[in-house]
């Protein structure tokens, strides 16, 4: 069997009276007896690493978020529920099947850091999810659940970067999803009194550039915040209430635990499904996506647009952190973009350098223009209108890109886009001498759905420009310039 119910229940769970029938809140009962610096212990014992991509351990972030605290001011603990990995559609699964569990792990997490507010961060277009969670926040809180802690939800924008963990905090205090310089467990979320809202006091204004830091004698009123990913938070109750010992039973020694893994692309179907980690990658493919299309063979797979290409000749890798960064990959955040031997790889290329380079905030330039030019170049070959120069300069521009980053976008470039050129490079040669057939980028964009086992990608993206307006024609202009003076939508 290789689908596994430990965070991902077969069939929805519909009220907090049935969460608690089954089981549910054992683990907040056990938490309200613990000191913090047991949960946290406990939480680090079990080895759980964050499911948002970065994979760091949960236990040491939350250790060392509560260490920071501000002397006067509380934390704040912000579930990351912005899924916009292209590829992935765990989060929505989870927070559709099951919010209560997240929400539990978000409570005792609260409980361990010292925060008094938790804020479940959507996007606005995930009306379902948003929905989801509010109901479950008024039952948890009718319920005297949430033990004086404040439950919240926060609906942000689509853009990619919202989903970076600092750009977050800098969208939900009425910014717009601009990396930071400072970590968030450095700065979290400024919150205003009502007299210095009052006053008309904006704490905007200590902009995602400033640094600002937690610990700082200056600066006693900066709190951290916690930031974990949905199906991280929905972890912990039962790390919690069975043990870490328990957790361990499954995933590997590095990694114990369990992935629910997103199956796109040239599959059967696409879905998601619980695994335990350590699972081959094509067991995967196969449990999730029913495998390859009739008569096909897969080419290759991609975790999402943030880790090199996966060749089709390594199905055998185990889905782990370790198992994928040892053939020179990445887990990410468990999103198979599948493709079978129909598919150019040039144009999974050009889709993906175009992705990356729109959603560049501008911060770091070269980060935004040698994205651009990636982005036109690759679309250049991808129509066979390319040469030995275009080749040459794509190459040049992926050294660069990284220049000065703020943040891993585009370093995610390199690594993604690289690698196919490593390792299709017979291909992009094909497009150069007009022996392959002229193709179009392909669309690589965030999932909307997964319907009747078909994944609904966001469309609106073809038309998306690189200041992230709609508009039909292109303004110039980088996010990072043309918005801080326009007042966002989400600004309370
Ligand atoms: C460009 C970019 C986009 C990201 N998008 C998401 C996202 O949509 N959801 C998410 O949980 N983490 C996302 N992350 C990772 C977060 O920054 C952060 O590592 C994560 O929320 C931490 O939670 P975890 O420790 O539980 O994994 C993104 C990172 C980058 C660089
Ligand atoms: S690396 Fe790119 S996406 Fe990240 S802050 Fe800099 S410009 Fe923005």
């Amino acid at each position: 069997m290789t689908l596994v119910h430990r965070v991902l229940h077969p069939s929805p769970i519909t009220s907090l009276a049935e969460y608690l029938e089954r089981g549910g809140g054992r683990g907040i009962e056990i938490a309200a007896d613990l000191k913090p610096q047991r949960i946290i212990a406990l939480v680090r014992a079990s080895g759980l690493r964050g499911r948002g991509g970065a994979g760091y351990s949960t236990g040491r972030k939350w250790q060392t978020v509560a260490r920071n605290r501000s002397p006067v001011e509380p934390s704040t603990v912000v579930v990351n529920g912005a899924e916009g990995e292209p590829g992935t559609f765990k989060d929505r699964t989870i927070l559709r099947t099951n919010p209560y569990q997240v929400i539990e792990g978000a409570i005792i997490a609260a409980m361990a850091v010292g925060a008094d507010l938790v804020i479940v961060a959507l996007k606005r277009s995930f009306e379902v999810e948003c929905a989801r969670v509010r109901a479950a926040i008024a039952e948890i809180t009718a319920a005297g659940w949430s033990r004086g802690i404040q439950l919240e939800v926060f609906e942000g924008p689509d853009e990619y970067l919202y989903g970076e963990e600092s750009a977050l905090l800098e969208t939900i205090q009425g910014g717009y999803p601009f990396p930071r310089v400072s970590p968030t467990f450095r700065r979290g979320v400024f919150k205003l009194t009502v007299e210095e809202a009052d006053a008309g006091y904006d704490g905007v204004r200590i902009g995602s550039a400033d640094v600002h830091t937690t610990t700082s004698a200056a600066a006693p009123h900066v709190a951290p915040a916690l930031v974990n990913n949905v199906e991280t938070m929905a972890n912990i109750p039962r790390i919690v209430a069975r043990g870490p010992a328990w957790f361990r039973t499954v995933g590997t020694k590095r990694a114990p635990g369990t992935l629910v893994c997103t199956v796109t692309g040239s599959t059967r179907v696409h879905g998601v499904g619980e695994v335990r980690i350590g699972t081959p990658l094509g067991e995967v493919i196969e449990a999730v996506g029913g495998g390859p299309r009739p008569g096909r063979w897969i080419k290759a797979v991609m975790s999402g647009v943030a880790n090199p290409v996966i060749p089709g000749s390594l199905l055998d890798t185990p889905v782990s952190y370790e198992g994928l960064a040892g053939i020179g990959s990445g887990l990410g955040s468990s999103g198979f973009i599948v493709f079978d031997d129909t598919v150019d790889m040039v144009a999974v290329a050009a889709g993906i350098a175009r992705f990356l380079g729109i959603e560049s905030c501008g911060q770091c330039v070269p980060c935004k223009q040698d994205g651009l030019v990636l982005a036109d170049l690759l679309a250049k070959v991808c129509r066979s209108e390319g040469n030995d120069h275009d080749l040459a300069m794509i190459r040049r521009r992926l050294v660069t890109i990284t220049d000065r980053s703020r943040c891993y976008l585009a370093t995610q470039q390199q690594n993604a886009v690289g690698s196919i050129m490593e390792r299709f490079a017979e291909e992009f040669a094909a497009h150069v001498d007009g022996s392959t057939a002229p193709a179009e980028p392909l669309l690589v964009a965030e999932l909307v759905d997964i319907a009747g086992g078909v994944a609904v990608l966001d469309e609106r993206h073809r038309h998306k420009c690189p200041d992230w307006s709609y508009d039909v024609v292109y303004s110039g202009k980088v996010p990072a310039e043309s918005l801080p003076g326009t007042p966002a939508p989400w600004r309370t």
